[in-house]
C-alpha cells in the first residue's frame, strides 16, 4: 500500500493528464459494465485516452480489451466513460481498483453513474431488467478506504446512509417508459458465481442483486463527495434459483440485449443534466 503522499501525488499526475487532454471538466462520469460498452457509441466529439497512456494508470488484465476513457458530448452535456473498468477478482489491489475514482474527483467530476451487470436474487427481478441501487451490501469486499485517510477527499468515518442518488435513476426512467426495479447490490468478490446455499444467504439478508464491481467504486465515489448513480442490468437469476447452470456467455449476451434500455436511461439522465445547469 501506498504511504498517502505518495498515492496523492500519484492522483495527481494521472488527473493532471486527463485534464491535459480535456478541454474542459466533464460534467458526468460513467462507468460502463459488462456488456454495456455500446454506450460509448452515444458520445460525440469523442476522443479515446488509452489506460495505457495516463501516468500510474492500471493495467488491464482482459486481452485485447486494452481499456480507455472515451471522452466527449453527449446532449450537449460533457461526458467522460470508463470502457473498461478494474475488478478486484483480477487481482488489482482495491488501490488500484478505485484508483481511478479518486483521479476523476481530483479532476472536478462530481456525479458518476455506475453500471453493472447482475444476477437477480430477487424472484421477480427477471433476466434483461434494470434496477436502480438504492442501497448495497459491502461488507464481502475488502475497504477502498482502508489505510491512513485521504483526508484531502472525504472523513476518516464516512456516513453510508444514502450513497445512492437513486430517485433521480427512477424519475428518469419512469420519464421514457424504462421498467425499473429498485433493491440492493450485495458485492460478491468473484470470479466464481455464488453458490446456491450463497444466494439463499444474500436472499435473507435483504439483497435483490448480486455482482462483482460498482461497491468499491461507490463507496469511494461517495467519499469523495460524489453523487453516485448505481444501475444493474439483471443478466440472469442468481445461482439456484433456475435449474440451469450460470453462464458468463449468457451474462454478456443479456446485458447487450438490454442495453438499449439502459441507453435510454442514461440518456435521459444525461440530458436531465444539461437542463439542470
Ligand atoms: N453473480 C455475480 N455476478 C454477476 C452475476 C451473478 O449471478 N451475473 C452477472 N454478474
Amino acid at each position: 500500500m501506498l504511504q498517502n503522499e505518495e498515492l496523492i501525488n500519484k492522483i495527481s499526475y494521472a488527473s493532471k493528464y486527463i485534464d491535459s487532454q480535456l478541454g474542459c471538466i466533464p460534467d458526468i462520469c460513467i462507468t460502463l459494465g459488462s456488456g454495456l460498452s455500446s454506450l460509448a457509441d452515444l458520445v460525440e466529439f469523442r476522443k479515446e485516452i488509452k489506460y495505457d497512456r495516463i501516468p500510474g494508470f492500471p493495467k488491464t488484465t482482459v486481452e485485447g480489451h486494452e481499456g480507455a476513457l472515451i471522452t466527449g458530448r453527449i446532449k450537449d452535456v460533457s461526458v467522460l466513460m470508463m470502457k473498461g473498468r478494474f475488478h478486484y477478482y483480477e487481482g488489482h489491489s482495491i488501490e488500484d481498483v478505485v484508483f481511478p475514482i479518486r483521479v476523476f474527483a481530483e479532476s472536478g467530476i462530481k456525479t458518476i453513474i455506475l453500471t453493472n451487470a447482475a444476477g437477480g436474487v430477487n424472484r421477480n427481478y427477471a433476466p434483461g431488467e434494470l434496477m436502480a441501487i438504492t442501497d448495497h451490501i459491502g461488507m464481502f469486499c475488502e475497504s477502498p478506504l482502508r489505510g491512513l485517510n485521504l483526508d484531502k477527499f472525504g472523513p476518516r468515518f464516512p456516513d453510508q446512509s444514502s450513497v445512492y442518488d437513486w430517485e433521480e435513476v427512477v424519475n428518469n426512467a419512469n420519464k421514457t417508459d424504462v421498467k425499473i426495479h429498485k433493491g440492493v447490490y450485495c458485492y460478491a468478490k468473484g470470479p466464481m458465481y455464488e453458490t446456491p446455499a450463497e444466494i439463499r444467504m444474500l436472499a435473507a439478508l435483504g439483497a435483490d442483486a448480486v455482482g462483482m464491481s460498482t461497491v468499491p467504486e461507490a463507496i469511494t465515489a461517495s467519499h469523495c463527495g460524489m453523487k453516485v448513480m448505481g444501475i444493474s442490468t439483471i443478466t440472469n437469476f442468481a445461482a439456484g434459483i433456475l435449474d440451469t447452470p450460470l453462464s458468463h456467455k449468457e451474462v454478456i449476451e443479456v446485458g447487450v440485449k438490454a442495453s438499449e434500455s439502459l441507453k435510454k436511461l442514461v440518456l435521459s439522465i444525461i440530458e436531465s443534466k444539461g437542463k439542470n445547469r
